[in-house]
C-alpha cells in the first residue's frame, strides 16, 4: 500500500503541565521533557522526508501564564536552540520563527535572527517555530498591509484570497496537511487559521512529553486513510 504522507505537518503540543502535575512534579519538568518530544517529533520528521514541521511554541495567550513558567519556557527555548544547533546543521534542517518577535528579550531575538540567517540556505526539513504568535495576529498584520496598499491606490474589491495569503506568514510555503494536537483538547487555540482551511486534524489524548516517534507514525497512517477533497465531491460509489 502506498502512504500518502503530507508535505507539511504542524503541532499543538499540548499537556506538559498536566503530565507533569500527574507524576507530582513542577510544570517546569513537563516542559523540559516536552523538549525530548520536540527531538522525537524532529527526527520523526526528518526520517519521513516530511518537508515542513511547524510547532506551537509559545501563543499570545501564553503570557496569561505566572512569569516563573513564562520565564522557564523561553530558557527552554534558548537552551535548546543553543544545545542543538551542530544536529541543526547536521541534519541541514532550516529553521524559522514566526510570530510578534518584538515582544522577546534583544539577546534572543538575536539568536533566532542568527539561527536563520545561519540555516536559511539549507535544503532539508524546514523547522518552523512559533513563538508568540497567534493565527488572529497574523489576519490583522495580513490585513494591514493591504490596507496600506489599497491607501497607495490598490482597487480594495480586486484583492484576493491568494493577494491576502501572500502577507501571512509562511506564504510561501504549502499550508498544513495535517495538524497533531497532543493532550485529548480538540481544538486550534488560534494557531494558524487561515492556513488550516483544509488541514487534516488528529488529536490524540496522550500528553505531549509522552509524543515519540510511533505518535507521529500513527499519525501519519491515520492522514494516509484520509480522503481530502478540497470541496469536490466524494470518489466513494
Ligand atoms: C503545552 O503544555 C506546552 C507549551 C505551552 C509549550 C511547549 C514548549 C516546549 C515543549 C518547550 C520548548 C519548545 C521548543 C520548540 C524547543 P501546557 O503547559 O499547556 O500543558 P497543560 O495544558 O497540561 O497545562
Amino acid at each position: 500500500m502506498t502512504i500518502v504522507l503530507p508535505r507539511h505537518v504542524a503541532i499543538i503540543m499540548d499537556g506538559n503541565g498536566r503530565w507533569a502535575q500527574e507524576q507530582g512534579l513542577p510544570r517546569v519538568k513537563g516542559h523540559q521533557q516536552g523538549v525530548v518530544a520536540v527531538q522525537s517529533a524532529i527526527e520523526a520528521a526528518v526520517q519521513h522526508n516530511i518537508e515542513i514541521l511547524s510547532l506551537f511554541a509559545f501563543g499570545q495567550d501564553n503570557w496569561k501564564r505566572s512569569s516563573n513558567e513564562v520565564r522557564s519556557l523561553f530558557e527552554l527555548l534558548w537552551m535548546s536552540l543553543k544545545r542543538e544547533m551542530p544536529q541543526i546543521i547536521k541534519n541541514h534542517i532550516q529553521l524559522r520563527f514566526i510570530g510578534d518577535l518584538s515582544r522577546l528579550d534583544q539577546p534572543l531575538r538575536t539568536n533566532i535572527e542568527r539561527t536563520q540567517q545561519l540555516t536559511a540556505k539549507h535544503t532539508g526539513l524546514k523547522l518552523i517555530i512559533a513563538i508568540n504568535y497567534s493565527g488572529r495576529w497574523d489576519i490583522v498584520n495580513a490585513a494591514r498591509t493591504l490596507v496600506q496598499k489599497v491607501q497607495q491606490g490598490e482597487q480594495a474589491g480586486s484583492v484576493t484570497h491568494e493577494q491576502f495569503a501572500e502577507q501571512l506568514a509562511l506564504s510561501d510555503l504549502p499550508d498544513p496537511d495535517l495538524l497533531i494536537r497532543t493532550s485529548g483538547e480538540q481544538r486550534i487555540s488560534n494557531f494558524m487559521l487561515w492556513q488550516f482551511a483544509y488541514t487534516e486534524f488528529y488529536f490524540t489524548s496522550i500528553y505531549w512529553p509522552e509524543f515519540n516517534q510511533q505518535t507521529f507514525v500513527e499519525a501519519l497512517q491515520t492522514f494516509s486513510k484520509r480522503q481530502r477533497r478540497f470541496g469536490l465531491e466524494s470518489s466513494a460509489s
